[in-house]
């Protein structure tokens, strides 16, 4: 009995297969109920008592031994099966996921190509600033309600009374990152500065405490009002469509003078009226004017020599439109089943 069981060992420790059917005859000679192994538990019961302890020790350990040697095996003919599988040049090419584009993305793109075809640079800032380059500079009068709390995400207030310059806080536009230009490059100036903004506002469908803006600015000798009304037809005509007619409304902004608000006809209906323009045919689109002298001053610009304009828009609202997104929050949750949408776009 010990020399069956010693034998079966060798054979087991040097048995080699080649493929399923190797491993599966394997199985059946040594592990299966009729294998040999079980023919030797079968023979077991007429072992003298005196000798039960020793070969029954060694039959389990054939056992184990039998179990072990046919998991390595098994192990051993799948590595090689996806080895040759890898290697099949036969086999069909693996599906090559590719990403997409973000909406906001798409648009701002489109936006900085636009402007980029006149001549436009696209300067970038930081999102963490200070009080000077986004409002004090920006000739916010120091108890303008722009600053207040609601607005605006404060990271350090040097003084919670009245703001200070030191303060640091989030950008609420991006109109800081064109003084930063303004106080480093000399004119003529003509950039767009695209980015995210932060501001201190209720999360809902239409509103969200972080959205994307391009604001523009253009500093040269002479340059007048007409030249901004011309530059925004452009580009609302590249934008929405060379029938688009724009529509400017006088508005309040600290750092223009005249300021205005521009809207375009809608690109829905056209121009007749829908739920969308609300019946009005008009959509608002952004916020511009002429750079306010104080604004030149405080960044050492000579306002008696140079005239400006600036403008600014968001990016969300455009992107809602064009996709028919009615949910602002979808930006910002990169819910894959919703990107995954902007696969055709670039
Ligand atoms: N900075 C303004 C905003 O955040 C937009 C704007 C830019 C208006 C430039 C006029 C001129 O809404």
């Amino acid at each position: 009995m010990l020399d069956k069981i010693n034998n079966l060992l060798s054979e087991i420790t040097s048995f080699s297969i080649k493929d399923q059917e190797d491993l599966e005859a394997f199985r059946l000679k040594y592990l299966s109920k009729k294998g040999l192994i079980a023919d030797l538990f079968e023979d077991f019961r007429n072992v003298p008592a005196a000798e039960k302890k020793d070969i029954g020790q060694k039959l389990n350990l054939l056992k184990q031994k039998a179990l072990e040697r046919y998991n390595v095996l098994k192990t051993e003919l799948q590595t090689a099966q996806d080895t040759l599988a890898i290697n099949d040049l036969t086999r069909p090419a693996y599906p090559w996921f590719l990403g997409s584009r973000h909406p906001i993305s798409i648009i701002r793109n489109e936006i900085i190509e636009i402007f980029e075809r006149i001549g436009f640079t696209v300067s970038e800032g930081p999102e963490i600033e200070d009080d000077d380059h986004v409002f004090t500079k920006l000739n916010f009068a120091p108890e303008h309600p722009a600053r207040d709390m609601q607005d605006t995400f404060y990271i350090s207030r040097i003084s919670a009374e009245d703001s200070s310059p030191d303060d640091i806080l989030l950008r609420t536009h991006t109109s800081s990152v064109q003084v930063r230009v303004m106080q480093h490059q000399k004119p003529p100036i003509r950039t767009i500065s695209p980015g995210r903004v932060f501001r201190n506002e209720a999360i809902s469908a239409r509103a969200h405490c972080i959205f994307h803006q391009v604001e523009g600015l253009y500093i040269d000798e002479n340059v007048s009002f007409a030249d901004l009304k011309q530059t925004l037809l452009f580009f609302a005509r590249e934008m929405y469509g060379k029938k688009t007619e724009i529509r400017l409304r006088p508005s309040y902004f600290p750092f223009t003078e005249p300021s205005g608000e521009m809207d375009v006809s809608c690109t829905i209906c056209g121009g007749k009226g829908c739920n969308v323009c609300k019946y009005t045919g008009w959509l608002e689109v952004l916020g511009c004017g002429m750079v306010h002298p104080a604004v030149l001053e405080a960044c050492n610009i000579d306002s008696r020599k140079y005239t400006g304009f600036a403008f600014g828009m968001g990016i969300e609202r455009p992107a809602m439109l064009k996709y028919q997104v009615n949910d602002l929050r979808l930006y910002f949750e990169n819910d894959i089943r919703f990107l995954d949408q902007f696969k055709t776009a670039f």
